[in-house]
């Protein structure tokens, strides 16, 4: 063991996380685990991570997403090699709409990545760190959880249940030492959004959303919607009344 900050990333392959550890890497050295379901994957992201910083510590860890079983015994497993600091729960992945209407594998997939697999990883490293009293897990979920739409309510579904999960981690962990953070990106471009910048969407630059990412959890704060405009267009869309909303094309 060593005296570093101790931080696992979960789904580090993600544009988002990996420019989140650039950060964590450029405020000095850290003990790094990056966690992803491809070896081959997450060891070029943790190659150019050590040239980075070649004093931090990176390791990489190969584990299952979605067996309760595997998940237990990735997380178990990390925990064994120190107590940890940060946890940053970023896998998931955007679905066909009407995909998800037409084949129910389509939709089930999306919600277990998108909905089960990250509360599973969150309620493991709970556990270890309600025994430590220490720790934050954030949990990256969207903005399309705050409302159903029709463009992309499968998906919103699952990042809803994200939401509501976190809410519940705050009310456990209230006033004790481990912190829930909540991530709500908007569009971001990342590999999971190329398609639709491709079709002229406007998309928010991944390092401001990642520094707003990191420099939130720093300060322990519940919620960050990143960019911070976000707050105040899913305020307004979440108050719209049903007459209104129903005939948005959104
Ligand atoms: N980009 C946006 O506009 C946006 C907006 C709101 C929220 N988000 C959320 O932000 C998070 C990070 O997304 P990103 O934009 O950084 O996307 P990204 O670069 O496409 O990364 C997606 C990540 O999810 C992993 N993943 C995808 N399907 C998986 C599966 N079935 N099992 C396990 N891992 C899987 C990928 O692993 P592999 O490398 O192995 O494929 C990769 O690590 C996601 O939770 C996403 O929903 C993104």
């Amino acid at each position: 063991m060593n005296n570093k900050k101790r931080i696992v990333v979960i789904g580090a392959t993600s544009a988002i996380a990996e420019h989140c550890a650039r950060l964590w890497l450029r405020d000095g050295s850290v003990d790094l685990t990056l966690v992803g379901r491809d070896l081959q994957r997450i060891d070029r992201v943790a190659t150019d991570l050590r040239v980075r910083s070649p004093q931090s510590e990176i390791r990489t860890v190969q584990a299952g997403f979605l067996d309760p079983a595997e998940v237990a015994a990735a997380v178990d497993g990390i925990v064994q090699a120190g107590p940890v600091d940060i946890v940053l729960i970023a896998h998931g992945s955007l679905p066909d709409q009407a995909q998800c209407q037409d084949a129910l594998a389509a939709c089930a997939e999306a919600l277990e990545v998108n909905g089960l697999s990250p509360v599973l990883y969150a309620e493991a490293f709970a556990k270890h760190m309600a025994q430590a009293n220490h720790g934050a897990i954030a949990l990256i979920g969207s903005v399309a959880g705050d409302r159903g739409r029709k463009s992309n309510y499968v998906y919103g579904a699952a990042k809803g249940l994200v939401t509501r999960y976190a809410q519940g981690l705050q009310h456990r962990f209230a006033g004790s030492g481990v912190k829930i953070v909540l991530v709500k990106p908007g569009p971001t471009d990342t590999p999971m959004t190329a398609h639709l910048k491709s079709q002229g969407a406007k998309l928010a630059p991944v390092e401001g959303v990642a520094r707003q990412i990191v420099d939130g959890i720093a300060a322990g704060k519940p919620v960050i919607y990143a960019p911070g405009k976000w707050w105040l267009i899913m305020m307004i869309i979440r108050h719209l009344p049903a007459f209104v909303f129903n005939k948005m094309n959104i």
